[in-house]
């Protein structure tokens, strides 16, 4: 029955938090592998987490994807809050329209009565770009709000499909098939360590931007994403991770 399934996931949820050693873990019913639509639950549990953490003044940092997509669909007016500015933690990453971290971030704070500023820059660059566009004052205002940010929403997907959406070069496969990669988020690729063995060199969120004293919410679920949600933890910083119960179930028997 209905009080059964809720207190499985509860415990469930604890079981995951220890597994993980994260400060919180939500799990929604489901597997949004089989149910595209569990990924709009784990969109209003993610709403609901930034709710509990929107302060007077808050810089919300996004990545893109499906699942936060799927956050931003679901997304309402968040009055508590006085001010709220989101800002793309990434360029464009290779991804369709809908799915890039600009589109999502501008749909989010729409829907949550909010301002956003996006990140107008390619996501590839090449070292001498790089440095050219990251002097560029525009740019340099939004880089300084993503490491401002108070609270950090991302995705987290497996690296092969990661590296397959994005058309990435053979290279890139050949080295998360030999170096045994698992994980993409935000543009790092992780093996089953946690350790950081690619990095697509881009001007955005990084890995460091998620420790300090910020709040980061992690939005990733299905069986399928169970290796690379288990493996990002291992040394990713301490999160809240929203999840499905597909990913949940998987990840405890790994
Ligand atoms: O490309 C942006 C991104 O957030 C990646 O960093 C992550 O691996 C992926 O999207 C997750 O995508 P989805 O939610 O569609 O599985």
């Amino acid at each position: 029955d209905m009080m059964k399934d809720v207190s499985g996931l509860k415990d469930m949820e604890k079981q995951l938090k220890a597994v993980l050693g994260i400060s919180n873990v939500i799990i929604v019913s489901g597997d949004s592998d089989q149910y595209p639509l569990v990924k709009n639950e784990m969109g209003l549990a993610c709403i609901r987490e930034m709710e509990r953490y929107i302060n007077a003044e808050n810089i919300i940092a996004v990545t893109g994807g499906t699942t936060l997509a799927a956050v931003a669909e679901m997304m309402y007016p968040l009055k508590k809050s006085r001010d709220l500015l989101f800002v793309s933690g990434r360029g464009g990453l290779g991804e369709q329209v809908e799915n890039q971290a600009n589109t999502i971030c501008a749909k989010m704070a729409t829907k949550a009565e909010g301002r956003y500023r996006l990140l107008h820059v390619p996501d590839q660059l090449s070292e001498e770009s790089y440095q050219t566009l990251i002097e560029e004052p525009s740019i340099h205002e939004v880089l300084h709000l993503i490491h401002s940010a108070t609270i950090v929403v991302h995705g987290i997907g497996d690296a092969r499909t990661m590296a397959l959406r994005r058309g990435s070069r053979q290279s890139l496969l050949t080295k998360i098939e030999t170096e045994n990669a698992v994980a993409e988020a935000f543009g790092y690729f992780f093996d089953h360590c946690g350790k950081v063995i690619h990095k697509v060199k881009t001007i955005g969120l990084q890995l460091d931007n998620l420790y300090d004293d910020r709040t980061v919410i992690a939005v990733a679920g299905g069986k399928s994403k169970a290796k690379a949600i288990k493996a990002y933890f291992k040394e990713g910083p301490n999160s809240i991770l929203v999840t499905d119960e597909g990913a949940a179930r998987e990840v405890l028997k790994l």
